[in-house]
């Protein structure tokens, strides 16, 4: 998400600064910008191609900053876009991360008569910076005094008009690399960008800062001192790097589900109080607590998110709640009723579908708000926001690591709404302090990826699979199903664990298996029964199951384990072993996992 690209040599530099954007589009963005000393600064909302629009044709400089945003403090506009300058323009800065005391440093600013032309906590370091600079013997010294000042993560590049060839860069919880070429220098957030220009790569450390001219780098480590470190050879080529070394980015998403499962919770669990704090929502905490039904509307995954969230929502805040198919929704007789309110779940936020559906509700008066993925959506848009999930750009067309977070988000608004009604304290700090547990469950799962790979091989040939499970996981079983389906082409069919013996069953035999979502929990013994008249058939079963469970060892064919969690938690783990299952199968039948045949990654179409 987002990405940082500068240069610093003898060749003009605003070809070179695009180039090294469109590197880092993969990385996912929603508005682009670019600052050289010579030619002033250009910014522009949507992909490279629209600021490549603005640039000069006889542009001269050969120096300058550049940077993709993923809006995190401010919409997706171009007065947000980067780079940001101080008061006095006399620097500019661009910026990858979080600046979490921006509101403290800004109030100081604002009361010293500083004007702001963006809503971004970056334009405040970049303020901060111009007022270290104008006390500071130098651009070393103002760097490291305001970022000493700052709370929250940075990479970020500094290019000063008075020293128009020399560019400074630091790191904190954002990656920043120098490019090491022939009289030529740059910094990029990866390697992609870098491989522009050279070969030579230098990762800085957190908490260095480092400074480039065309000659010469140098960098100031932890304990400020100054070295100039070898560079290493970068061998990967520049699409092995952006699946950061992994096979499919599917592969890469599914790997960074502990990252996402602590992004999306990130500052909004108040794990002592039992509650969640989600700032999209401060503004309608009132017409919230209103409510008396609730409404989610989505499509494929989400839809499925939506009725664990249903399961999660009713259980927790009290609340009757509904999910509906986006494409359904605008069909259904409208019957007027107080407090009803919409919740579209959206990825992309560009869903024709649920867009259609929250478009209908707002004709008819409903209160409608959003869960998306990406900052400025359509969606997100249209229903005034709600929450977003900081998932980071999904590349791959099968949803994984947004559907996690989804159903993540979606536990928050349970513990939100449930903490606004009658929730006990202690109950909440339960589910809060289980969310706040998921990250490390989840990299247990993924450290035994390989066993899951074993049992994809023995299943890649069958034709058909069923996937069970019940209550929480009555919505895993269908996610499951949809990702096979996915990405193996491979006729799979999720259903209620209880409901399967009304139909389904007369399919199961030894080549129709069957996949068991069972963990321990209080609707176990049902689902083993269930298993137990597959099994009577015949039918193959692998099941997902909590770790050290002996009775589902000795009855599963297979078993993928997931760690001990409370039941909407383990819901929520179980999806982790499907996801790399669909995967692996779909890999092992020689399939473009990433981009599978007749799938779009937003349907924008109804
Ligand atoms: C998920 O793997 C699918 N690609 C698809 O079902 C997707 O979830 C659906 O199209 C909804 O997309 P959205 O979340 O972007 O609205
Ligand atoms: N927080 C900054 C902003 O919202 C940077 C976001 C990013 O990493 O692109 O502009």
């Amino acid at each position: 998400m987002c990405g940082i690209f500068a240069y610093t040599g003898s060749k003009k530099a605003i070809p070179i600064l695009v180039d090294g954007l469109t590197s880092l589009e993969y990385r996912g963005y929603d508005s682009a910008g670019i600052f050289t000393p010579a030619d002033g600064v250009f910014k522009a909302v949507g992909p490279v191609v629209e600021l490549r629009k603005l640039l000069p044709e006889n542009a001269n400089g050969t120096s300058g900053i550049a940077h993709t945003r993923w809006a995190t403090h401010g919409a997706p506009t171009a007065e947000n876009a980067h780079p940001h300058a101080d008061q006095n323009e006399i620097l500019y800065l661009v910026h990858n991360g979080i600046v979490e005391n921006y509101k403290e440093l800004k109030e100081e600013l604002l009361k010293a008569g500083h004007t702001f032309k963006s809503q971004t906590d970056t334009e405040v370091l970049a303020h901060l910076l111009g007022v270290e600079r104008g006390t500071a013997s130098s651009m070393d010294e103002a760097l490291e005094s305001t970022l000493q000042k700052v709370r929250g993560t940075y990479g970020l590049a500094v290019i000063e008009k008075a020293a128009p060839s020399t560019i400074y860069a630091a790191a904190m919880g954002s990656p920043i690399a120098i490019g090491v070429g022939e009289n030529e220098m740059c910094i990029g957030s990866d390697a992609t960008a870098i491989l522009r220009v050279t070969k030579q790569i230098i990762y800085l450390e957190d908490g260095e800062f480092a400074k480039i001219t065309p000659q010469n780098y140098e960098i100031k480590t932890l304990d400020r001192k100054i070295t100039t470190r070898a560079p290493e050879e970068i061998e990967w080529d520049a699409d092995t790097i952006k699946k950061n070394g992994f096979d499919h980015y599917m592969l890469k998403e599914i790997m960074e589900a502990p990252e996402v499962l602590e992004n999306s919770a990130r500052g909004r669990l108040l794990l002592t109080e039992g509650r969640a704090n989600l700032g999209g929502l401060a503004e309608h905490e009132k017409e919230l607590q209103n409510i008396k039904r609730l409404v989610i509307v989505a499509c494929g995954s989400a839809y499925y998110a939506g009725v664990y969230g249903k399961y999660l929502i009713e259980e927790y805040a009290g609340i009757p709640v509904e999910v509906a198919i986006g494409s359904e929704f605008r069909y259904r007789a409208h019957i007027p009723e107080e407090g009803a309110a919409l919740l579209a779940i959206s990825q992309s936020g560009e869903t024709a579908d649920t867009l259609a559906s929250i478009k209908e509700a707002k004709r008819r008066g409903i209160l409608a708000r959003g869960i998306v993925n990406v900052v400025g959506s359509t969606i997100a848009r249209e229903t005034d926001l709600g929450v977003y999930k900081h998932a980071g750009p999904e590349v791959g067309v099968a949803s994984t690591k947004a559907f996690l977070s989804q159903m993540e988000v979606l536990a928050l608004l349970a513990l939100y709404l449930g903490r606004q009604r009658h929730l006990s304290v202690e109950r909440a700090i339960e589910l809060g302090k289980a969310i706040a547990e998921l990250p490390t469950q989840a990299a247990e799962i993924l450290s035994k990826h390989e066993e899951v790979k074993v049992i994809a091989e023995k299943y890649k040939d069958v034709r058909d699979m069923l996937y069970i499970g019940r209550k929480y996981n009555f919505a895993g079983a269908y996610e499951g199903a949809l990702k096979l389906k996915e990405v193996s082409y491979i006729h799979a069919e999720g259903y209620g664990a209880g409901e399967m013996k009304h139909g389904p069953i007369a399919m199961i035999d030894p080549l129709f298996p069957t996949l068991a979502i069972v963990p321990d929990d209080a609707v176990f013994e049902k689902t083993i029964s269930n298993i137990e008249e597959i099994k009577a058939r015949k039918g193959p079963v692998i099941a997902i199951a909590t770790t050290g469970n002996t009775q589902i060892k000795e009855l599963a064919d297979d078993v993928l384990w997931i760690p001990k969690a409370i039941e909407p938690m383990a819901a929520i783990l179980a999806i982790i072993p499907m996801q790399l299952l669909a995967y692996y199968v779909g890999v092992a039948k020689g399939y473009n996992v990433d981009r599978p045949r007749n799938l779009a990654k937003s349907v924008t179409v109804e």
